[in-house]
This record gives C-alpha cells, structure tokens and sequence, in this order.
C-alpha cells in the first residue's frame, strides 16, 4: 500500500534533524509530488504571526502568486476558520475559491493543529477531477501530525 511506504518516509525525513524544519517540509512535498500521481502542487501554509492570514512556507509544484491568503478567503482561508477538513472535488463549483493555475480540477485542504490550536495546513492540487477520497485525508492528518512534533 503506497500511503503505508509513504508514511514511513514522512517519519524517516522528519526525525533527519540536521536538516531545518523548512528543508524537512520540502523533502515531504518532494516526497508526495513524486510518488502519488494525483499530487500535483504540494504546499504548505502557516499562521503568519499574529495577523488573520496565512503565509506560504514551502511547496513543490507551479509557482503561485497566493503566498499571501487572508482567513476566509479560498479554501485555505476557510480551513483557517473551520479547523476541518476540506475537500473539493471540483474547484469549478466553488464560489469562494483562489485558481491558482487553469489546469487544477480538485483540492484537499487538511488543517494542521499544534497543542490543539490550527496553526497552518497542508494544500494539494490535482490537475485530476474528484482526486481525493478519505483515504487521503486520513494519510495527509498523519502528516499534519508528525510534522506538528517537530514544530516548536
Ligand atoms: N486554491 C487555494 C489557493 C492556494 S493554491 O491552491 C496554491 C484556495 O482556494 O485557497
């Protein structure tokens, strides 16, 4: 099962502790744009600061303009909000939604909690319609989970 190897990697890059939390995130985004087919932009965003935003912090995929993206808006900015999961099988239908490339048909948005508090999440984009089922939401909260250990 590809989701079970894969989480192992996440577990061996994430205790690699010569290596920055950054570099570490990256080396996860790597990781899943590489082996899962439908991953086609891998990101991940944090709080920034004090402010109702989220800042971009690494991410593998098409360069996005949204490194800025305020709470509410988008489905990021939603998942800020909610603290839940959020899956949208077609991006088309939403109305309270942030393209960031003409070729994306599907988004999972999984938020990522330190000490109980939704700190950032984690963002994928799939140029594949309706890409994700709870199979990816339960792999991608064990990595919210993970990684939320090694943050301090
Ligand atoms: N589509 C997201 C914006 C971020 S990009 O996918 C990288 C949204 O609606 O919040």
């Amino acid at each position: 099962m590809l989701f079970e190897t894969l989480k192992i990697q996440v577990s061996e890059i994430l205790k690699k502790e010569d290596f920055s939390v950054t570099d570490r995130l990256h080396l996860i985004c790597q990781l899943l744009n590489e082996n899962i087919q439908y991953y086609d932009w891998v990101g991940f965003y944090f709080r920034n600061g004090d402010k109702e935003e989220l800042k971009l912090h690494t991410y593998v995929g098409e360069e996005t303009d949204h490194v800025i993206i305020p709470f509410g808006k988008g489905i990021c900015g939603q998942v800020a909000i909610s603290n839940e999961n959020f899956v949208v099988p077609d991006v088309q239908a939403q109305d309270n939604y942030i393209a960031c490339s003409f070729t994306v048909k599907s988004e999972i948005v999984v938020p990522l909690f330190k000490n109980g508090e939704n700190i950032g999440q984690i963002d994928i984009d799939s140029e594949t319609i309706d890409a994700f089922s709870e199979k990816d939401e339960r792999f991608l909260e064990f990595i919210n989970k993970e990684v939320a250990k090694i943050l301090v």
